[in-house]
């Protein structure tokens, strides 16, 4: 039973006129590649994040791959990243493009981050590093994680104004990567970038983004005297952002405190309208004084109606999604570990949609339709 109401997405971004005014800058401009649009997004989400420096990549998946790169674990010593399988493929794919293994890992049931406990269990004497993903933008246990002793990747795609106490999740292990795809807090289409607390690590990261070519074709043209010589540090793909998916950044960047006031709004009305509706799980708020960045909002279902509700609202024309399919169930990764809280978000989560771009009648919708689930 299809209805005619308008579709409500489950993602979504607030692209408008301000990143139309940046886009005809770079076209007036006649620059479109990496350039001065990037640097100044670069200089803008350092500041954001009370970092010394960011760098500019060209998706989340390609920072992880460079944040492994720069860990400076030798290739094929057998070294193990543990990671959760709850989370985005390129973060197993990272570890293992670089020669490594990834060790899957349960999340915790009540934040759906990686659990420290189970952490400690699976570190053996090859465990050279942690992926922690701060999920959803709930602030991962960095601190506890830290007392392990090793480096720690912090995933933040999702936590792009997430923060424990004063500090930003990113800066807290060392290195943190971000994501600005097109469904992000900070849409660029494609686009994400990395900080670390060693200033040697994102030189490294300048000189390995395009190609491993130590200086850019921007950069070349302000020099009067053999512009075209280069000098090629190391071999490495290609991982440059554009000025153009800068330009959208810059003016995105802008418009987050509005976005994520907005973005909070929502799910503290899921929070509360949810709130006496006995077969729903709740997701979590962050502890006080931490800060959550609310990318998406996941319930979990006691009964195990989980698909039958998502097509329901789909006839409603409500999207709805499971972030994440399980790593350690898929094809290429599957191997025979048992994680309990994994296989159990893998039957009943789902995540609702979210973004600023909901009014308030579609949020109204949701809720009415929710309601009237025979569950
Ligand atoms: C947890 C997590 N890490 C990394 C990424 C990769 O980001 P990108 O889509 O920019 O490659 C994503 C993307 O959804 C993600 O959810």
């Amino acid at each position: 039973m299809k209805t005619n109401d308008k579709i409500i997405q489950v993602f979504g971004s607030q692209l408008g006129l301000e990143e139309l005014e940046e886009i005809r800058d770079c076209l007036e401009r006649q620059w479109v590649g990496m350039g001065p649009k990037t640097t100044e997004l670069e200089n803008a989400l350092a500041r954001h994040l009370g970092a010394d420096e960011f760098v500019l990549l060209n998706s989340g998946s390609n920072a992880l791959h460079m944040a492994v790169h720069l860990l400076d674990i030798p290739a094929g010593s057998g070294a193990e990243i543990v990671m959760p399988a709850f989370t985005w493929v390129a973060c197993a794919n990272a570890a293992v493009l670089a020669g490594h293994r990834p060790v899957f890992c349960d999340v915790d049931a009540d934040t759906m981050n990686l659990d420290a406990a189970a952490v400690e269990r699976v570190i053996g004497p090859q465990t050279a590093a942690i992926m922690a993903v701060h999920y959803a933008g709930l602030p991962a246990p960095i601190d506890k994680l830290a007392q392990f002793g090793l480096q720690i990747i912090e995933d933040a795609a999702h936590a792009i104004d997430s923060r424990v106490g004063e500090h930003a999740c990113g800066t807290i292990g060392d290195i943190g990567i971000f994501s600005f795809d097109a469904v992000k807090n900070l849409a660029m289409g494609e686009g994400g970038g990395l900080v670390a607390r060693d200033a040697r690590r994102l030189e490294r990261a300048r000189d390995l983004r395009l190609c491993g070519i130590a200086r850019t074709g921007f950069e070349a043209s302000q020099r009067r005297e053999r512009w075209w010589e280069h000098e090629i540090r190391e071999a490495f793909p290609k991982m440059a952002p554009s000025d153009l998916s800068a330009a959208l950044g810059l003016a995105q960047l802008r418009k987050l405190d509005a976005a994520q006031a907005r973005r909070a709004e929502i799910w503290q009305h899921y929070q509360r309208e949810l709130s006496d509706i006995s077969w729903i799980q709740r997701p979590i708020d962050q502890q006080a004084g931490d800060r959550h960045s609310h990318f998406t909002y996941c319930i979990r279902l006691r009964n195990d109606n989980r698909d039958k509700l998502a097509s329901y609202l789909l006839d409603q024309n409500i999207y709805t999604t499971l972030r994440f399919h399980p790593l350690h169930l898929s094809k290429v990764y599957q191997n025979q570990v048992s994680l309990s809280v994994t296989e159990h978000l893998m039957h009943r989560a789902l995540n609702l949609p979210l973004h600023p771009m909901l009014s308030d009648t579609d949020l109204q919708r949701i809720i009415e339709s929710i309601r009237k689930f025979p569950a």
